[in-house]
C-alpha cells in the first residue's frame, strides 16, 4: 500500500524525509482540493445567508460536523464544537465547564506524559481556585502505572476530573483507556473524564462510547486536515452547563439593551465567523480517513513501528524513550545520541533531508520524568516507509562520525 502518492509535497520535495507528523501532518490532494474548492466555488459566510451559494456553503461546514460525529461516534452533530485547535478545545473544557464546578481541594487527575496543553489550564485553575492535581506516574516500559492513584492517601470522592492524553507525543505509547478509565472511575465515582485525542485521531480508531469520556478534544493539522480547526466533543448535557469563552454574533438567540440569549449548542460556542475553507478541508480529511480505513493504516504503521524498533535502539549511543513493543505505540520515537545536544542532531539530519523536531516538545513535566532537557523526536505517519526508517538509521550513523562518537 502507498500513501506517498496521495499527498503532493512529496512530488514537489522528492528528497525529503518528513519525520515531524506529530507536529503536524502532511495533507493529501484530496483536501488541498476541498480547500481550493471552498474559495474557487462556494466561497460565502454560512449561516443566515439566504442564497444558493452560502446554503452551499453551510452544507459543507454542517456536512463536517456531521462526519466529525460519526468519526468518533459522538451522539450527534451538536455535540461537535469547532475551534481554533486541540489547546482551545481543552479551554473551553476547562474555563467554560470546570472552572463552574470545581472547587478549592477538589483534585485533578493528569499524567506525567500529558501536553502543556492539557497541563497548564489546570495549573490556571490550581492557581484560581486552590484544587490539587495528581500526575499519574510512567513506568519503566513508558506506560501509565495508574493503579499508583489508588494507594494515594487521598478522598477519592473529591477527584472531580480525569484528563488523559491517549496517546503520548514524545513516547509513542497509546495508553489503553477502555482499562484505565473503568478502573479508575471504581473509586473515582464523581470524577468527569476528558480525552486529549490530538496524537491519536490519524493513527487509531477513536470512540468516545468505548471511552466512557465525558470531553473529548483534537486538531485538524494533524490527522491531514488543515490547521486553524480543532475539536470538542462533550456530552449534550455538559454542553448544556458550559459556558462560552467567546461571546458575539452567530451565537445569539436574542439580544436587547440590557441582556443577550445564546443559541443551543453547538452554535452558543462559536461566536463569530469559524474557519469555514479549514472545516470543509476537516471534512475531506475524515473522508480520506474513512476511505482508507484507520484498521489498515493502524496495521500498516504497526510494521514500520516493529521495523523502526527492530533497528534504532540498537544504535550504540541512542536512547530511546518509550517502549520497544510495538504494539499499543505509536511510530513516534524519541532519543537521545550520548550527550549531543538534539538541536544539533537535528541540524545534521536536515542536511541529509530528514526532518525531526527537536526539544521539550511541550512536554517538560514528561522530561522531567525522564530526566532529560529534551529528545529528538522522529514522528512517522502513513506516507512514511521502511526507506524513510533506512535514512534516518543511516543519517544518525553521520551525526555520530560528525561528533566523532565512536562505537
Ligand atoms: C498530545 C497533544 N495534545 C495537544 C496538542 C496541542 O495541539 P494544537 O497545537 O493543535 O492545539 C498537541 C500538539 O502537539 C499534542 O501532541
Amino acid at each position: 500500500m502507498s500513501y506517498k502518492k496521495d499527498f503532493p509535497i512529496f512530488k514537489n520535495n522528492r528528497k525529503m524525509v518528513y519525520l515531524d507528523s506529530a507536529a503536524t501532518s502532511q495533507k493529501p490532494q484530496v483536501v488541498i482540493d476541498a480547500v481550493n474548492d471552498f474559495f474557487s466555488k462556494y466561497n460565502s459566510n454560512v449561516h443566515r445567508g439566504i442564497y444558493t451559494l452560502s446554503e452551499k456553503a453551510e452544507e459543507l461546514y454542517e456536512g463536517t460536523r456531521k462526519k466529525v460525529a460519526g468519526l468518533i461516534n459522538a451522539g450527534g452533530a451538536s455535540e461537535i464544537i469547532f475551534t481554533g485547535n486541540a489547546t482551545e478545545a481543552i479551554n473551553l473544557a476547562a474555563f467554560g465547564y470546570f472552572k463552574k464546578f470545581l472547587k478549592k481541594d477538589d483534585i485533578v487527575v493528569l499524567s506525567e506524559m500529558e501536553h502543556h496543553s492539557n497541563v497548564v489550564p489546570w495549573l490556571m485553575l490550581k492557581k484560581s481556585l486552590g484544587i490539587k492535581i495528581y500526575y499519574l506516574p510512567v513506568n519503566e516500559d513508558y506506560r501509565l502505572d495508574h493503579l499508583r492513584l489508588m494507594e494515594q492517601k487521598i478522598n477519592f470522592s473529591k477527584v472531580k476530573l480525569i484528563s488523559l492524553t491517549h496517546a503520548s507525543n514524545v513516547l509513542g505509547t497509546v495508553n489503553p483507556l477502555e482499562e484505565i478509565i473503568p478502573s479508575l472511575k471504581k473509586e473515582c465515582t464523581n470524577a468527569k473524564i476528558l480525552i486529549d485525542a490530538a496524537q491519536s485521531i490519524p493513527h487509531i480508531p477513536v470512540n468516545v462510547k468505548k471511552m466512557n469520556c465525558d470531553f473529548l478534544a483534537f486538531s485538524s493539522h494533524k490527522m491531514f486536515g488543515p490547521s486553524g480547526v480543532g475539536v470538542l466533543y462533550a456530552r449534550q448535557e455538559l454542553l448544556e452547563m458550559t459556558d462560552p469563552l467567546f461571546y458575539g454574533g452567530h451565537m445569539i438567540a436574542n439580544v436587547d439593551k440590557e441582556k443577550a440569549r445564546f443559541l443551543p449548542a453547538p452554535a452558543k460556542f462559536e461566536a463569530g465567523t469559524g474557519k469555514l475553507e479549514g472545516v470543509a478541508g476537516l471534512g475531506a480529511a475524515i473522508d480520506y480517513l474513512n476511505t482508507r480505513d484507520i484498521k489498515v493504516i493502524q496495521k500498516y504503521e504497526h510494521g514500520l513501528t516493529k521495523y523502526t524498533l527492530s533497528r534504532l535502539p540498537k544504535i550504540k549511543n541512542v536512547q530511546l524513550y518509550g517502549s520497544r513493543n510495538f504494539l499499543n505505540r505509536l511510530p513516534v520515537f524519541s532519543f537521545n545520541i550520548g550527550a549531543i545536544h538534539p538541536h544539533d542532531v537535528s541540524e545534521i539530519l536536515n542536511r541529509h533531508g530528514v526532518c525531526v523536531r527537536a526539544g521539550h516538545h511541550c512536554a517538560q513535566v514528561l522530561m522531567d520524568a525522564c530526566q532529560t532537557a529534551g529528545t529528538v523526536r522522529a514522528s512517522l505517519s502513513i506516507y512514511n516507509t521502511k526507506d524513510d526508517v533506512d535514512k534516518l538509521i543511516t543519517s544518525i550513523e553521520d551525526v555520530k562520525n560528525v561528533f566523532r562518537l565512536t562505537d
